[in-house]
């Protein structure tokens, strides 16, 4: 079957800007809508064993919802594009070329997830495209030079892709005049049961990773590299997150459940999302050595979202594929350096099954 793109106007920010809903699917068995706001994903819907087809991703029937102050407070990052750098940085501050960058705190005192007005609240261009075998668009962003802070402009361009086969792909480009850094990824938050005032909990989890990242207080990296063995982040096999996340350790009660970097061991379907109750299963496959899990610790019940559901603790978890957090300050992580003559590519593919 050939997947079909469909558009429509979702909306206008107060600034004027018109906000696109694009629509890619394949009728049946898969429907994704992404829109430009954030370059955001905002719907999947997939079938359950029986056919049931259900939305998976949190996220808002409008776009006043993605706009209200309750959420934009809450720097919860809803099915957006991340960027400059996903995260949090030490101190606020990183070093390059023998100059000091200090960037914004936005959340408890804390640089996160690119700042005050990171990527994720951003009007981006759209340009929706078809092939004989796949429907996608790409949003492009140009960053200006000392955005949030940060040196050199850059400009990205973030592509979803809906292919024959059912499969998504998110991938980026960029490219930058001076030398940066950068490390975007996508925050959609999972729910497999379809219910999101179902904990999250009872799904199973996969990730092909013999390491992780411990954190400190503050939620980052304390820069060693650590083994998961008989830790609650050892997802070799799959297992139900609600086992390993009530244990006793000291990195749990730091983050309130897991929001850890887990170190890839290769990219070909390293981590797997398994609800048993309703059989939808997510593959998840990517050429970024990390993937960041958060299991939705800090929604505090304060605003609604889709069907006015109240997005509560573990209502879903993030599956985040980047580079390691706190790049720019840990000499011992692979480098988020872009040159001005470089190109920075990123690909990640989700793969959905009932079974
Ligand atoms: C981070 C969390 C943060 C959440 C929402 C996640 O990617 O790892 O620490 O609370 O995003 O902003």
């Amino acid at each position: 079957m050939k997947p079909v793109l469909t558009s429509k106007t979702f909306g206008f920010t107060p600034k004027g800007d018109k906000i696109y809903l694009f629509t890619l699917s394949l009728p049946g068995q898969i429907e994704v809508s992404v829109m430009n706001y954030g370059a955001t994903w905002t719907l999947l819907i997939i079938p359950d064993r029986s056919g049931i087809m259900e939305d998976v991703v949190l996220g808002f029937d409008t776009l006043e919802g993605y706009l209200q102050k309750d959420y934009q407070e809450n720097y919860c990052y809803i099915g957006s594009t991340v960027g400059r750098i996903a995260g949090r940085i030490t101190d606020n501050r990183f070093h390059l070329e023998e100059k000091t960058y200090e960037l914004p705190a936005n959340l408890n005192g804390i640089h996160l997830h690119g700042g005050i007005e990171g990527w994720d609240r951003k009007v981006w261009n759209s340009e929706p495209f078809g092939t004989d075998n796949s429907v996608g668009v790409t949003f492009y962003y140009h960053s200006i030079d000392g955005e949030e802070n940060y040196p050199g402009a850059i400009d990205i361009w973030v592509t979803y892709t809906l292919d024959e086969s059912g499969r998504i792909e998110i991938s980026y480009k960029a490219i930058s005049d001076q030398k940066t850094i950068i490390n975007p990824t996508n925050h959609a938050y999972f729910n497999l049961t379809g219910d999101f005032t179902k904990s999250i909990e009872g799904h199973g989890f996969f990730v092909d990773a013999e390491k992780y990242l411990p954190m400190n207080k503050h939620s980052l990296p304390t820069g060693e590299i650590a083994g998961v063995s008989g830790t609650p982040f050892d997802f070799r096999h799959l297992k139900t997150i609600s086992e390993p996340i009530h244990r006793n350790h000291p990195q749990l009660d730091i983050a309130g459940g897991i929001d850890h970097c887990f170190v890839l061991n290769q990219p070909e379907e390293c981590a797997v999302l398994y609800d048993p109750e309703s059989g939808r299963k997510l593959i998840l496959s990517t050429t970024e050595p990390g993937l960041q899990v958060y299991t939705g610790n800090h929604f505090g019940n304060n605003f609604k979202g889709k069907n006015g559901v109240t997005y509560g603790k573990r209502s879903a978890i993030c599956l985040e594929t980047q580079h390691f957090p706190d790049s720019c300050n840990q000499p011992g992580f692979p480098s988020i350096l872009l040159m001005p003559e470089e190109i920075f590519q990123s690909r990640t593919q989700f793969v959905f099954t009932a079974e």
